[in-house]
């Protein structure tokens, strides 16, 4: 259960409201690619407006290098949050200062204003008392609800609630509570999908997954580290040379919880595999399976044929067709499934059809979650590039809980506190 005070928990009445939203988005040339995150904040706006506060809405993105990155400017979430609000958003230049403090004067009851980007101050990040006072000075009362923030302690998550009261919107609520409780007492059986890029960030995951689920399946460039600890050469393919022992003692861990359990540990079998990474370039599969065993009688040994190699030039971009099928059908047996990061690089545009030439094993992973093959278990998504896929396909209606956390997401489910939740008023 949520033990921090949520907006439903005080009076509004006449007051004036600092809402930290997560508006992170994707940008490409300064258009909205995925809007997840602004629509997923909704409900706590309506809340607030229905409640009649002025509503002032602060929010980070991307990494700026300086106060003028203007591709880290929010200004074109402020158009986009005004076309799905269908009312007026105002837009402040600034999140502290003279331009601030004016467009914060100049708002009415019911009305919104939306600061630009907390990190074109580098007191953001640093949790500066003194920035996170300058913020506090524009309402009366703190709110957050950037779920995919709040494993940052920054000015605006932490700092911030020294000087306001402050408690949780209704999407940080839903958020911790469904991934608490998916964690802490999950339908089994429990499976795991671990993919994306980010392998460093992830590979913590993996303890808590082979302590709790009854299968892990690794892929996306992830799982290259972990053909690397297995000794096989994955040549140009983007994998972690750092994590590798820490992925030979995951492997150890896994082969040892599954002599314990019934548990599954799984590693793609095959991949596909291109010289570079674009629409047109030839593919290739490569099944490390296909080894052929030499010297039987002397000693059983795996000796790499052409079908089962990657080549010095090439790179492993997607999970393979058995790799895919097989993660399918643990599906099949799976209660509940959690999912983060894709099984290979899914922004590669297709030259025909809506799915690209390295998102095959994504999509069969998609189909299957959606129960095409037959069951559909629970389903529990999060990460920035897997949500944005399954949004670009339109499919996240279908899904159990999507969260617009990727690192919070993960801290939380690896059981540990996030800092932007913690500062938070408790529940009396
Ligand atoms: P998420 O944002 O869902 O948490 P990550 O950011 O960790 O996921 O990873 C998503 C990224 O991983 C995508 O940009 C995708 O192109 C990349 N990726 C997945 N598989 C591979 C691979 N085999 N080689 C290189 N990049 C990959
Ligand atoms: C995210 O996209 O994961 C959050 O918005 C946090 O962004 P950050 O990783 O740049 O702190
Ligand atoms: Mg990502």
């Amino acid at each position: 259960m949520f033990t921090k005070k949520t907006i439903k928990d005080i009076d509004l009445t006449g007051q004036t409201v600092l809402l930290r939203a997560d508006y992170n988005v994707p940008l490409d040339d300064g258009k909205i690619t995925d809007d997840y995150r602004i629509k997923q904040s909704l409900p706590t706006i309506q809340y607030l407006l229905d409640h009649n506060v002025k509503l002032i809405i602060c929010s980070h993105l991307g990494r700026p290098t300086g106060p003028r990155d203007i591709s880290c400017s929010l200004f074109p979430v402020a158009k986009r949050l005004q076309q799905i609000l269908d009312r007026p958003v105002e837009f402040a230049t600034d999140c502290v200062g003279e331009s601030a403090t004016k467009a914060a004067a100049g708002i009415k009851s019911g009305q919104v204003l939306l600061l630009e980007n907390l990190r074109f101050h580098p007191e953001e990040e640093a949790n500066d008392d003194a920035f996170a006072a300058q913020l506090a000075k524009l309402a009366d009362v703190f709110v957050q609800d950037g779920f995919g923030v709040v494993h940052r302690a920054h000015a605006s998550t932490e700092a911030i609630t020294h000087h306001l009261p402050s408690v949780a919107g209704l999407l940080l609520e839903s958020e911790v509570d469904t991934i608490t409780q998916v964690m802490l007492a999950p339908e089994r059986p429990l499976m795991a999908i671990v993919g994306g890029a980010k392998i460093a960030d992830k590979i913590d995951i993996l303890h808590r997954f082979i302590e709790i689920a009854d299968f892990v399946a690794v892929g996306g460039a992830m799982a290259n580290t972990f053909l690397a600890a297995q000794g096989i050469n994955v040549a140009d393919s983007l994998y972690d040379k750092t994590d590798v022992p820490i992925a030979q003692d995951l492997i150890r861990r896994a082969g040892r919880e599954s002599q314990k359990r019934r548990f599954i540990f799984a590693i793609p079998h095959d991949g596909v595999v291109v010289h570079k990474i674009d629409k047109t370039a030839p593919t290739r599969i490569v099944d490390w399976s296909s080894h052929v065993i030499a010297d039987i009688e002397q000693y059983p040994r795996r000796v790499p044929t052409s079908a089962s190699r990657v080549h010095a030039d090439e790179m492993i971009v997607d999970i393979g067709p058995f790799s895919g099928s097989f993660i399918a059908g643990g599906i099949q047996l799976a209660n509940t499934v959690i999912w983060n990061g894709t099984m290979g690089v899914t922004e590669t545009k297709s030259l025909q059809g809506p799915i690209g030439p390295y998102a095959h094993g994504t999509d069969l992973v998609i189909q299957a979650l959606l129960g095409e093959f037959g069951h559909k278990p629970f389903t529990l998504i999060g990460g920035g590039d897997t949500v944005g896929y399954v949004e670009g396909r339109k499919l996240v209606k279908s899904f159990g809980h999507v969260s617009t956390g990727g690192g919070a997401s993960l801290e939380l489910m690896g059981g540990r506190t996030l800092p932007g939740v913690e500062a938070l008023e408790n529940k009396k």
